[in-house]
């Protein structure tokens, strides 16, 4: 294994492995197991899954591999590369990566909390006894309209986070990744078999494979893009970051496309779990985002052992999201450390805090408190509001970004150098090239002319 590149005692992985692992631990996360499914859900099933695979390939691979080779090349925070390869005005391109990830972590770490919830209930066996969509939905309402629980929780969640962060990114991250993320697999393999072969999960399997293109509307195309980012932890910058501490003889074809090759097999399997056990227990694929937690617990009392599955489920999927609440905070902490001075220790205590702050209307935005949860009479929360700004538009718009800074002011060729230092080729690198400096910009300007002229609804 190769050294890391020491680069002003920044730090960084100790190994490919340890980076891919890492780096999945960013992209798998609530997005593939809670996002996913309900986006998925709300936005017509098949044909949204097709076109999410679509924006994975087209735009997300692409993305990635400019991300990661920006940080490898600048050894920065997205601030500090995007001024250092585009110039003083594009520091704010690398400045809305750090307020987009700030927003993404106040409602993150919200149902990062459920998370946290749902396991206490697995611990003390709420969902050893059955329950049917009623009693599941009651109990989900339950928890999260209690505002004093949505409050803690998140709050813990938050403090998990910190005490991560402040610790440095070193092996501890890379350690506990490279154990947890094979048994979290594992479970979900486990957990989508019994949920296909519930009765009734046909209808579950042809919500996902039958593909009305018809649904497809502007607002669903935004939608996809928007997924691909959020779950691939692209478009603000946190792949910027890790590949900053990305050793420069390792290869980052391979590590690019690993990530984005697992993140995406998991957020299948996150479907192949959620909708055949939903239809099999009679439930609306269109709940929205309280669909896995009300849907899961409809499913552990069928299996053998069903308590320590779900006790294992969600302790799995909490650390998936810590994974994930990880890299958001080490955005902005890394950002107020490289170009603002301040310690490590000052900066996670700051952000983590303001956070907080920022993640209580959030917290209170499903029942807690009705202005909230109806917000401005739009018929969403604060929560859903918080996700479709920063969790879509923000990560499209840096996405755009992105792809214009590295193929138009770096340049591709330069950044194909990057992308292949350590003298590993980047196969296909004109349509590489291609898609970074033409599809992607064209296909995401598209979008967003379309979504704000016409004033599509969400
Ligand atoms: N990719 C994470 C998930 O799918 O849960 C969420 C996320 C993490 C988004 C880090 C963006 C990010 F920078």
């Amino acid at each position: 294994m190769s050294a890391p590149s020491p680069s002003a005692g920044r730090g960084g992985f100790q190994s490919r492995i340890g980076f891919i692992l890492a780096a999945a631990g960013s992209a798998i996360g609530l997005g593939n197991i809670w996002r996913f499914p309900y986006t998925a859900g709300e936005n017509g099933g098949g044909a949204f899954i097709a076109l999410y695979l679509l924006c994975v390939l087209a735009l997300g691979v692409p993305v990635m591999l400019a991300e990661l080779a920006m940080g490898r090349a600048t050894r920065k925070n997205p601030v500090g590369a995007y001024t250092k390869l585009g110039g003083r005005p594009w520091a704010a391109a690398g400045g809305l990566g750090v307020v987009t990830g700030f927003g993404i972590l106040a409602f993150y770490s919200v149902v990062a909390g459920w998370t946290l919830g749902y396991l206490w209930h697995a611990v003390t066996g709420t969902f050893a006894r059955a329950m049917d969509a009623e009693a599941s939905t009651a109990l989900f309402a339950g928890l999260i309209s209690d505002p004093v629980w949505a409050i803690v929780l998140a709050g813990a969640f938050l403090g998990l986070t910190m005490v991560v962060v402040r610790a440095g990114v070193g092996g501890g991250i890379e350690m506990a990744s490279k154990i947890l993320m094979p048994i979290f697999f594992v479970l979900l393999v486990a957990l989508a078999i019994r949920s296909v072969t519930l009765p009734g999960a046909g209808k579950g399997l042809a919500f996902i494979f039958e593909a009305d293109f018809s649904k497809i509307r502007a607002p669903v195309v935004a939608a996809a893009m928007g997924q691909a980012m959020f779950s691939l932890s692209l478009g603000m910058g946190a792949m910027i970051t890790y590949g900053s501490y990305f050793p420069r003889d390792e290869n980052l074809v391979v590590a690019g496309v690993s990530v984005a090759f697992f993140d995406t097999l998991i957020a299948l399997l996150g479907g192949f779990l959620v909708f055949p056990a939903l239809f099999a227990a009679g439930m609306e694929p269109t709940a929205g985002p309280g669909l896995v937690f009300v849907v899961m617990p409809t499913i552990f009392d069928n299996l053998p052992m069903g308590q320590l599955f779900a006790v294992a489920f969600y302790a799995l999927l909490a650390i998936a999201a810590l994974t994930s609440t990880i890299s958001l905070l080490e955005v902005v902490v890394s950002y107020f450390v490289d170009e603002r001075g301040w310690s490590r220790s000052f900066a996670v205590y700051v952000v983590g805090g303001a956070c907080f702050l920022l993640a209580v209307p959030s917290a209170l935005s499903q029942g807690g408190a009705p202005a909230l949860t109806d917000f401005l009479g739009t018929g969403k929360g604060w929560l859903d509001w918080q996700s479709i700004l920063f969790g879509t538009y923000s990560l499209v718009a840096g996405a755009l970004l992105t792809c214009i800074l590295v193929g138009w002011r770096w340049g591709t060729d330069a950044a194909r150098e990057a992308i292949e230092e350590g003298g590993h080729r980047l196969p296909a690198a004109p349509l590489w090239g291609s898609l970074v400096r033409y599809v992607c910009p064209l296909a995401v300007v598209g979008i967003l002319i379309y979504v704000v002229t016409t004033g599509a609804s969400f």
